[in-house]
């Protein structure tokens, strides 16, 4: 149902306190507001009140066991929001935040189950963005925020992106431009001795070991597993997540063989009627001829392939393109968590060249 009034106000994090103050009013009030963050979009709410949290499965269309992220401003927060601050979890916070990185750790009686979907455990974050710390000062709460997106459809990195999934659904928008790094923040799980990597995100697994010496990565991080008792521990990981509406597949291989085979399929697509988008990156946009080819960036900054692979998403979605070719990455620090990404929207349909 659409029948809210969404508010949309442009801002920066040095801008007027008036639309801080009218969004922290929004929240304390029990209702959403969607803010930036370095990573992508979130849709906060009270982290400490079920009825928020309600509000943000329903207008995510989020299946309620799926839990939800809790952003904070200040390092106090830790002691309020877990029963047990490890030495991991203050070594990692010390290094990491703010930043794209979000830890598990044991959840206080503050902490309503409805936030956490039923874990006693609950997950952190310290986001580093202008506007999302001076949102959550000045509302004087943690903020429940997972992405701003319609589940299902790929995080927003534009408030654009955001209005589009949610106009009507929620009171207010803070549009602070485009995000930073553009995929969601590392998930660590700090409940057992050796830390688990449950997303990868720009923080990697060696930045993470430089801390804390082993950590290793949860089996669920590389496809659904054919054994159907297997339960993955971020449950938000056994959901279809970043889809786009077309059909995608990801080509692996050799780079010349890899070009080969997308203009190939592309060909005998188009042949047969089909619109076609085409992944690539600077460095091979120009071999393409045939159907709609866009380059994500160039391999020597895969940051920049981050920040725009989500957009591109969305925009394929926008041309009704009906089948998606996408080039792969290598498995190094960025490029692990770009093709984690591509993996879950292609439904990891990966083919080997
Ligand atoms: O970068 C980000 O993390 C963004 C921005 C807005 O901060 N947020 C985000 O939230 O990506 P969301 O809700 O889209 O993804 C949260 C993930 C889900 O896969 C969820 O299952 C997992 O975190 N998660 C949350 N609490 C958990 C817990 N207690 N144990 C295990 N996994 C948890
Ligand atoms: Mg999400």
């Amino acid at each position: 149902m659409r029948n809210m009034e969404t508010k949309v106000r442009i801002v920066n994090g040095d801008g007027p306190d008036t639309d801080y103050q009218e969004a922290a009013e929004i929240l304390k009030r029990g209702g959403l507001v969607a803010f930036p963050t370095e990573t992508v979009y979130g849709l906060g709410g009270n982290a400490l009140d079920e009825d928020a949290a309600k509000k943000i499965y329903a207008a995510k269309g989020r299946p309620s066991d799926n839990p939800l992220i809790v952003h904070i401003a200040g390092m106090e927060a830790l002691d309020e929001l877990t029963s047990n601050v490890t030495e991991h979890a203050k070594k990692l916070a010390e290094r990491f935040w703010p930043g794209p990185l979000t830890m598990i750790l044991p959840k206080s009686e503050k902490v309503p189950l409805g936030t956490t979907g039923g874990l006693q455990t609950v997950a952190i974050r310290m986001p580093n963005h202008p506007v999302a710390l001076r949102l959550i000062r000045q509302s004087g709460l943690y903020l429940a925020a997972p992405s701003a997106n319609t589940s299902g459809r790929p995080s927003p990195t534009l408030a654009e992106h955001v209005a589009e999934d949610l106009t009507g659904k929620i009171e207010m928008i803070l549009d602070g431009g485009m995000v930073d790094v553009g995929i969601e923040s590392t998930i660590v799980d700090l409940t057992e001795d050796i830390p688990v990597i449950l997303r990868p995100g720009c923080i990697s697994k060696a930045m993470l070991e430089e801390v804390v010496g082993t950590v290793t990565i949860d089996p669920a991080v590389n496809g659904p597993k054919k054994d159907t008792s297997f339960k993955p521990k971020a449950p938000g990981m056994k959901y279809k997540h970043y889809a786009p509406k077309a059909d995608m597949t990801i080509i692996s291989g050799e780079r010349e063989k890899v070009v080969e085979t997308i203009r190939l399929r592309a060909e005998s697509a188009i042949l047969k009627g089909r619109k076609v988008g085409i992944l690539a990156t600077d460095e091979t946009v120009g071999l393409y001829t045939e159907g709609t080819v866009v380059s994500i960036g160039t391999r020597k900054e895969e940051g920049s392939i981050a920040r725009g692979l989500y957009k591109i998403l969305r925009d394929f979605d926008h041309l009704k393109v009906d089948e998606i070719y996408a080039e792969s990455f290598e498995d190094d620090t960025m490029g692990a968590a770009i093709m984690n990404r591509l993996c879950k929207a292609a439904g990891y349909a990966v083919e080997h060249v």
